[in-house]
């Protein structure tokens, strides 16, 4: 079987030029970033729209943003605040491409979703290409396995594969709930209810984070990295053999955060070292050897909670988005909270949405006109809504 070769970071927003780069012009006047008034700006215009606008914020998103989010949550929050909100008319995701892709899904066709920059993108989301996914799907039916597998996609993926996924019988999930939702994905091949999900044939296809989906069936579920095997979309077979596919339970999509993949094994021995007693705490994109080596690992969500119950005094270490853990450390004086890694760490795309981006959209908004409206096609959009809801009806 052949492979597809695809970009690693795609275009974003169907029917684009595809010789652009994505995202540099925006369609209006963008106000200048040295404007002393944007925050004025931004008040105004979100005052003149009243209940009609709802603004998301995830938690990479930068402080100038993060101060005129509604609510501000982890990607499972977010989703569900946005399914939330039938009367508002339009919802501004401070967020990436894939979240408000989801907001469009799952909120009703009335509501328009704005992304106030349109290169807000993530490489991960781009790891995983429909086509690709397809392949690979084409060479689990030959070897006839694919009626044991359940695919099961991270919120962090397109519209495209969450699709994918519901047309497949398979369930979407986030990193606050990867563990229930891969209970769910092998308790569908299971002929006796509550039977050990080890002895059933029944495999998960997870996309595309390969770290979310090893760490949570190594760490959280007691499978073994001998149960897991590494597909990766460019080259041949996946570069496995048919034995390994037939043979595992895992199988995961090669992908990454290239955020989260940056924490080292190093990173975490260091800061042991320079700061005795320290907590390491860090979010399941990071590398199995990280997690492994750290003492607590969940979502953003869950980072800010154990960071709100920690004793005062205490030190901690985080691995995840750099303008969290700024904010952590400012919420916090009365404890160490220190980032992993030495260098910079943010996340370029999360960060693209800056206070004029989001003065831009606001004042469209107010003027009559929506910008940089996101939308997924209808036939797309019922299946990943599929997936969708399977993950917000999970125990
Ligand atoms: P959560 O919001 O699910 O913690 O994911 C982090 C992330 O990388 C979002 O892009
Ligand atoms: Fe994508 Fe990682 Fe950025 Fe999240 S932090 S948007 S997963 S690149």
């Amino acid at each position: 079987m052949g492979h597809v070769t695809a970009p690693v970071l795609l275009l974003l927003g169907r029917g684009k030029d595809s010789n652009s780069e994505r995202g540099v012009d925006c369609p209006g006047d963008l106000p200048a970033p040295s404007d002393p008034g944007l925050v004025e700006r931004a008040a105004a215009a979100k005052a003149a729209l009243g209940d009609r606008v709802f603004v998301l914020g995830h938690h990479y998103q930068r402080d100038e943003v993060i101060q005129f989010a509604d609510v501000t949550g982890d990607s499972f929050k977010l989703a569900r605040e946005a399914a939330a909100r039938p009367d508002a008319e339009f919802i501004v995701f401070c967020g990436v491409h894939f979240m408000a892709e989801s907001a469009d899904i799952l909120t009703t066709d009335a509501q328009r979703v704005v992304l106030p920059d349109l290169a807000a993108g993530c490489s991960m989301a781009d790891m995983a290409v429909l086509e690709q996914v397809e392949q690979c799907w084409d060479l689990l039916s030959d070897l006839g396995i694919a009626d044991d597998v359940v695919p099961v996609t991270y919120m962090n993926s397109s519209a495209d594969i969450k699709g994918f996924v519901g047309r497949n019988g398979g369930v979407v999930c986030t990193s606050s709930n990867a563990k229930r939702a891969l209970d769910w994905a092998y308790a569908q091949g299971e002929k006796v209810p509550g039977a050990d999900a080890k002895q059933s044939a029944t495999k998960v296809l997870f996309l595309p984070d390969q770290h979310l989906g090893r760490n949570t069936a190594v760490l959280e579920m007691g499978y073994s990295l001998d149960d897991c095997v590494l597909y990766d979309p460019h080259k041949p077979n996946g570069g496995l053999t048919d034995q390994q596919l037939r043979d595992a339970k895992m199988i995961l999509w090669r992908g990454h955060c290239s955020v989260h993949g940056r924490f080292t094994l190093e990173n975490v021995q260091a800061v042991r070292q320079q700061v005795p007693g320290v907590n390491i705490l860090v979010h399941p994109e990071c590398r199995h050897e990280v997690v492994t080596a750290a003492d607590y690992v969940g979502s953003t969500e869950y980072i800010i909670k154990k960071l709100d119950a920690a004793e005062p005094g205490s030190a901690w270490a985080v691995g995840t988005e750099l303008n969290l853990v700024r904010r952590l450390a400012a919420a916090h004086p009365d404890k160490q909270v220190m980032f992993l890694e030495k260098t910079v760490c943010y996340c370029s795309t999360m960060n693209r949405i800056d206070l004029p981006h989001l003065v831009w959209a606001l004042e469209e908004l107010v003027a009559g006109r929506v910008p940089n409206q996101i939308t997924v096609d209808p036939d797309t959009a019922h299946h990943a809504r599929v997936a969708l809801d399977q993950m917000l009806a999970l125990p």
